[in-house]
């Protein structure tokens, strides 16, 4: 056999340093090889498809045409390294380093407070840091642009923007630009300044401390490469790997020969869609074309016959050619153009949009294809070449269809695209609605051109193109032939309606659901084309004076509004907090806006997280095999085939673990029998993680169902199975008092689950040791003291055998308290069996798909009230969906029912409710812990009576709320002053009187488009209803040299809980913070510790620092007595001269909790977090978009340790209960098969969800005795703030439904998604379209709540 070709050498630069790599694999990413070849682990992983930005880096090329050197951001995951032959790559190591010298974006991120876990700050730095190399001095719209395609689940973003506003332009330092107020005017005690002299701050770092930025300072583009770019070289280079070779050839002639030779080859250019398919649907394509050095493929031709652009162009090359060709021409010209434009602002992020190609656009011909549904109405011409010549094909409807006749042929190759002109009396229109605004995949899009005869209203030509209703791209050519010649008025678009409701038709079980929705937006977008063109037209012919024949009608401005898109402006917003006393010593960090710890190596990619930890000797890789049924027994497993593969070196299942396998009922590695689908079945240990997933696929499982199979809550219910017992609460009378009222109602609502989505996914590092069966154990959790105790007893061993480490988290929300101990006992079996160090990193849909998240909800309400708003009763009965296991669901029964009467004394009063066990994963902890679905349910109470009384809302929350010391339904007394002190300054601060008029006022005016503004109070109990729970430790040594080591029982999760300390040991010690550092939390050196969980670990792990300084301290008396003057060294030296111990131990035994279910009795909380938020939004009716336009947030921090830090837990939970409110929604098939299980699929909130106004207030003046310094713990309350944008969007859905004499009492569904708003804005568009029987389809998703 001959013998293959050797390998080129792959060349290319990484930060300055050029790499020649001799046996390149072409399946291997750029960020796979930054981070083990090269370990530069400054770039992570989080999704590994190019949907959140985690793994960006910047990637300079010479661009053949314009000889000019390009900067541009990619998702690393995404690009094959083969591609990068001849480009320089920065990654975030080579921009900068706390050990040499720190780029001014790094520090001034860092500075600015802008990051917390600091998983996402690498990816975030560099998407600034390329924008600052195309532009030093960039505007505030290129600043959210570049970071639109960057995701962060922990900041809320405000912070992040705010340090990359210090590069910009026009930014004045003055927070409320655009409101005509500046921030310094706020009030007689505000003061700018940082630590000012006055009782209020606006300020949380001091920007003059930041270095400037000097662009001369940047790494130049290799002058090697430089070379290499001018004399290209024109031979064909390959790259063979084990099973795929990349070939490149040098130029277009080659090319074409080559895809002669290899038809089936694919190009690849972005690989933004080959890679996702490649790597999640199983696609294999062993050959490779790489046209990347073809130029004739990114030329760029105007004539006057229109633009020719070169497949190869990328999509934001396009962007700005379309936007440099609608400056030059005539606007009657560039309809198509526009139009386009407009959704390349919106489609992905800026990386997608600098890797993805126009080609690989078109060709994918994905159903959701923003451009081609444009490209088909405007006439593009798609030009082919291949070796045996070229030919013009249009991308039309055949095209689109993939018809075989209308398509390229294998051997052919699009070389560019033409877009013709408009023309005059032509107008093209482009519509598009996501879950959200930007960085969302479409649900649905469309593309509309209509020519006129001129000078008339006569259809002369019509084409209308849809996306995301199809399984590609669809073409309502009918309906549109049948409209040629009709008049552009009432009667036209009645008759084009119903055709095209006929024509573009969607099954009941389309794939992505939401069918109703989907067919709605069908109508709704030539509703709004309609409109549009209704406007031009007046305008031309009045233009032309044309007879009153033709003449329009005027619309009238009420309806103007549904024209109109929500821009996508800058957020802007104050943060406000009481400054220290002025008598506090400047070395007395407490109080004060400390920078995290952390901040700095966050930014500069030199905080190790658990995957950053350098491969150890000898190491394996594991994959976990889940479970593909919901209910089944298993009948076999057969590993045989993966175990001969090349690397595998063993197949860990439940009969490997010496001990104890989980709980009886909650079984670490399945047996028998499957209760979930995503259930952990068995795990494979592998050399590599590539030969790990690969034999994965080999597993034959084979199962046979069981029944029943329940997954949804009123399935359960039917079933009767619950996971616990009932948890009630009731005081007074339920039933005399109802008995009494003046009116009734009743109603339902419905909660969506919550998926965590930390940036960091779940991830384990267990070393075995070679003595005594010791094993070290790294991982990314909560609770290391769970871990190590369930290593423990899944090994057989000693808990002393066994350490835990935790260095930080990437975030952690409740989702890393009790899972990360499964994926620890497993990796702990399977280190143990191999005798070899096991690392498991669960990859994002691993994660999605096994760990479960917050619990959906649903419940039921009857209020019986007066008709002055006052409530008599109420009776709430909730049921959780917990999933297959027992897991914290019955906590979080107890917490929900505990906090569901949140800041309203209601006399009357009974709370009930259940956890539901149903074959889906096991739900778990999640920031709220129960509280923000719950109490959802309670303000959807206040909302309908507000509706039945004919009351605003806030006068319902107002009458009802606790005024006095009073008690809680279980009998805790508390004082709600500071909750009425939130509430009045939250409604003081937002005006929001004056703004419910305006609001009011804006929604007399406007049919399509309604506003909405709510205010929320809170009352949020903090702390574990479990005395065991309430108490920590704390050790801290003194080294001879006078520096400081704090250990203490909390978990570094990006909360700031290790700076925190810090500052504590700091003013207990009386010593700078530069003398202290912390290294990790450890089991050895804090052991039996808590979880780092209900917005008490600052708290109690505080009062432990405290307590072992203040030993400390105790014992350096007498040598400070005898040398007062002495240093802080020279009184360590002493008390070692003198044998004092300078180590110590301190303690916490906190808060006695106690709760008495029988009696509904007790005193579980410590203490209350109050607050109240305003917001108001817009939504488009036609759409379901919305906007936020302001929120107003007061929190009662109490004296805040350091409010930096808890402003941005604030913020943070804020835009995440948000994100849980409005556009979090999990997707799970009739067979209990989680759909969205990528960033693709579900959308947590981006840089452009924050509101467009946001301010932040912690109350002044506030005390608490019981906990650290009065500081009051805030980790999770924010999180329920969020639900005043829901119900701002509830305030404007219910405007439209009184305007249109709708139904007042529609069922509350949160998420308050696009399409619940849509469908909740009913209008004769949702009249029309077609209904389908529920019995006659089976759908693609089922509601689980
Ligand atoms: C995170 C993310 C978000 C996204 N969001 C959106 C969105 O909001 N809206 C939207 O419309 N799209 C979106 N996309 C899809 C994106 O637009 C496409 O994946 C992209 O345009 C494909 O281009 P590419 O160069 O990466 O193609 P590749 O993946 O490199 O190639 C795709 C296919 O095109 C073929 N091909 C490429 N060039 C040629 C050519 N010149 N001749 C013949 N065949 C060719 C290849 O053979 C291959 O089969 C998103 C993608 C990602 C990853
Ligand atoms: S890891 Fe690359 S974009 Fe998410
Ligand atoms: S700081 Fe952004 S994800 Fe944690």
């Amino acid at each position: 056999m001959p013998c293959p070709p050797r390998s080129h050498e792959l060349v290319f630069f990484v930060n300055g340093r050029k790499v020649i790599e001799r046996n390149v694999d072409p399946e291997e990413t750029l960020l796979a090889f930054l981070r083990k070849n090269l370990r530069l682990t400054g770039t992570k992983y989080a999704c590994g498809r190019g949907g959140c930005g985690a793994c960006t880096v910047m990637v300079s090329k010479n661009d053949p045409v314009s000889k000019k050197i390009r900067h541009f951001s990619v998702t690393a995951c995404l690009v094959p390294i083969c591609s990068l032959y001849g480009a320089a790559v920065t990654t975030v190591e080579g921009i900068g380093s706390i050990k040499t010298r720190l780029h001014p974006v790094q520090e001034r991120i860092a500075k600015s407070h802008g990051t917390q876990c600091g998983f996402c700050t690498p990816g975030m730095v560099m998407s600034m840091y390329t924008l600052l190399r195309n532009h030093p001095q960039p505007s505030e719209e290129q600043l959210m642009e570049a970071l639109g395609g960057n995701l962060c689940r922990c900041t809320g973003y405000r912070p992040i923007l705010e340090s990359g506003r210090t590069f910009c332009t026009e930014s004045n330092g003055c927070q409320q630009k655009g409101t005509g107020k500046c921030c310094l005017d706020q009030g007689e005690n505000a003061s700018s300044s940082f630590g000012g002299k006055n009782d209020i701050c606006t300020e949380l770092f001091a920007k003059e401390e930041f270095q400037p930025l000097d662009p001369t300072q940047e790494l130049i583009f290799p002058p090697e490469l430089l070379r290499m770019a001018e004399n290209p070289e024109e031979r064909t280079l390959t790259f063979r790997g084990e099973r795929v070779t990349w070939i490149s050839p040098g130029t277009l002639k080659d090319l074409l020969e080559l895809k002669v030779k290899h038809p089936e080859a694919p190009l690849i250019l972005g690989n933004t869609s080959l890679g996702p398919a490649m790597k999640t649907r199983g696609q294999f394509h062993p050959i490779l074309l790489s046209p990347a050095r073809i130029s004739e493929l990114t030329m760029v031709t105007k004539t006057s016959e229109g633009l020719t652009i070169g497949a190869g162009c990328s999509l934001a090359q396009l962007k700005d050619i379309l936007a440099e060709t609608v400056s030059e021409l005539p606007e009657e010209k560039t309809q198509t153009y526009r139009a386009l434009l407009k959704h390349l602002k919106s489609l992905a992020g800026p990386q997608i949009r600098n890797m993805a190609s126009l080609g690989g656009h078109i060709i994918s011909r994905h159903s959701y294809s923003d451009l081609n549904p444009i490209l088909a109405v405007g006439g593009a011409t798609l030009n082919l070449i291949s070796a045996e010549g070229t030919r013009q094909i249009p991308l039309d409807e055949c095209f689109l269809a993939g018809l075989a006749s209308a398509d390229l042929k294998p051997e052919e190759i699009l070389e560019s695209v033409h877009i013709p002109p408009s023309r005059k009396w032509e107008f093209v229109s482009a519509f598009r609605q996501a879950q959200c605004q930007q960085n969302a995949l479409p649900h649905v899009n469309a593309g509309m051109r209509v020519l006129f005869k001129e000078g008339t209203d006569s259809i002369a030509d019509l084409s209308i193109a849809y996306g995301g209703v199809g399984a590609a791209t669809v073409s309502a050519q009918k309906s549109c032939q049948q409209l040629l010649g009709r008049r552009w008025n009432e009667l036209m678009l009645d008759e084009a309606c119903r055709l095209l409701l006929d024509e573009v038709s969607l099954p009941g079980s389309a794939p992505g659901g939401q069918v109703e929705f989907r067919r709605t937006l069908v109508v709704s977008f030539l509703f709004k084309f309609y409109l549009e063109v209704l406007q031009e037209l007046k305008k031309l012919v009045k233009l032309f004076s044309a007879p009153d024949s033709q003449r329009h009608p005027d619309i009238s401005d009420r309806f103007l509004s549904a024209l109109e898109d929500f821009p996508v402006t800058v957020p802007q917003g104050v943060q406000t907090y009481q400054s220290v006393d002025p008598h506090q010593p400047p070395r007395d960090p407490v109080g004060r806006p400390i920078m995290h710890l952390s901040g700095l190596k966050h930014a500069t990619g030199e905080a190790i997280f658990c995957d950053d930890i350098p491969m150890v000797d000898k190491e394996l890789f594991m994959v976990l095999v889940t479970s593909s049924r919901a209910h089944a027994k298993i009948m076999s497993i057969d590993f045989s085939e993966a175990l001969e593969l090349p690397g595998v070196v063993d197949v860990i299942t439940a009969k490997d673990i010496p001990g104890t396998n989980g709980a009886e009922d909650d079984k670490l590695l399945a047996v028998d029998e499957v209760l979930c689908v995503g259930q952990i079945v068995c795990a494979v240990a592998a050399e590599t993680d590539i030969q790990a997933r690969r034999a994965v696929e080999k597993i034959k499982i084979t199962y046979e169902d069981l029944e029943p199979v329940i997954f949804t809550i009123q399935d359960a219910i039917k079933h009767n199975s619950f996971l616990c017992p009932e948890k009630k609460l009731e005081q007074g009378n339920i039933k005399e008092a109802f008995e009494k009222v003046d009116q009734i109602v009743e109603g339902e609502v419905h909660v969506g689950g919550q998926e965590h989505f930390y940036m960091e996914t779940q991830r384990v590092l267990v070393i075995p040791k070679t003595e005594d069966k010791e094993l070290d154990v790294f991982v990314s959790t909560q609770d290391p003291a769970h871990v190590q105790k369930t290593v423990s007893s899944t090994l057989n061993i000693p808990i002393n055998r066994i350490t835990c480490h935790v260095k930080r988290v990437g975030g952690g929300f409740g989702g890393k308290v009790g899972r990360p101990a499964v994926f620890g006992a497993i990796a702990a079996v399977g280190a143990v069996k191999t005798g070899r160090p096991i690392r498991l990193v669960l990859d994002r849909e691993d994660d999605m798909l096994i760990t479960g998240g917050r619990h959906p909800l649903f419940g039921k309400y009857k209020v019986g009230f007066m008709d002055n708003g006052r409530i008599k009763a109420l009776d709430i009965e909730c049921y959780i969906n917990g999933g297959c296991t027992l897991d914290d669901s019955e906590l979080v029964t107890e917490f929900l029912i505990l906090k569901l009467e949140n800041a309203y004394k209601i006399r009357n009063l009974r709370l009930r409710g259940r956890a539901c066990m149903t074959n889906l994963p096991s739900n778990t902890a999640f920031r709220g812990f129960g509280f923000p679905q719950g109490t959802l349910v309670t303000e959807s109470c206040i909302t309908a009576v507000a509706a039945k009384c004919g009351l605003p809302p806030e006068k319902i929350r107002e009458k009802n709320m606790y005024k006095t010391v009073d008690k809680t339904i279980y009998k805790q007394a508390f004082n709600p002053e500071p909750l009425i002190r939130c509430w009045n300054e939250c409604l003081d601060k937002s005006s929001f009187h004056s703004r419910r008029i305006q609001v009011e006022e804006f929604n007399k005016k406007n049919y399509w488009k309604k506003k909405g503004i709510a205010i929320i109070p809170m009352k949020f109990s903090v702390g574990f209803a479990a005395t065991s729970y309430h108490q920590a430790a704390a050790l801290v040594h003194i080294y001879t040299d006078g520096s400081v080591l704090v250990t203490h029982g909390g978990n570094e999760l990006g909360q700031g809980i290790h700076t925190k300390m810090l500052q504590v040991a700091s003013r207990e010690l009386k010593i700078p913070m530069s003398y202290m550092h912390i290294c990790e939390t450890s089991t050895a050196t804090v052991p039996n510790t808590i979880a780092t969980a209900a917005s008490v670990g600052a708290d109690v792990n505080g009062r432990a620092v405290q307590n072992a300084c203040q030993i400390l301290l105790k014992r350096l008396e007498p040598i400070i007595k005898k040398n007062p003057e002495g240093t802080w060294e020279d009184w360590i030296e002493a008390a070692f001269e003198q044998r004092i111990s300078l180590s110590a131990t301190g303690y916490f035994r906190g808060y006695k909790a106690f709760m008495d279910w029988d009696k509904g009795e007790g005193d579980p909380f410590p203490y209350y977090v109050y607050g109240a938020a305003c917001s108001e939004v817009e939504i488009d009716c036609l759409t379901g978009a919305h906007k936020k336009i302001r929120t107003d947030i007061v929190m009662d921090a109490c004296c805040s340790l350091n409010p930096a830090i808890d402003i941005g837990q604030i913020e943070g939970s804020f835009i995440q209960g948000m994100g849980l409110y409005t556009t979090e929604e999990l997707k799970y098939s009739p067979e209990g098969v989680l759909h969205s299980r990528s960033p693709d699929e579900y959308k947590i909130p981006t840089i452009t969800d924050v509101p467009e106004e946001f301010n932040v207030s912690l109350l002044p003046s506030s005390q608490t005795p019981l906990t650290i310094y009065s500081s009051k713990g805030l980790g999770e309350s924010g999180m329920f703030l969020g639900s005043s944008v829901f119900f701002a969007i509830a305030d404007a859905v219910a405007a439209v439904r009184t305007e249109r004499d709708l139904a007042d009492n529609f069922t509350v569904h949160s998420p308050a998604t696009p399409a619940w708003v849509r469908m909740a804005c009913a209008d004769r568009f949702t009249e029309m379209i077609p209904r389908d029987d529920p019995k006659t389809f089976k759908p693609w998703s089922i509601p689980i709540a």
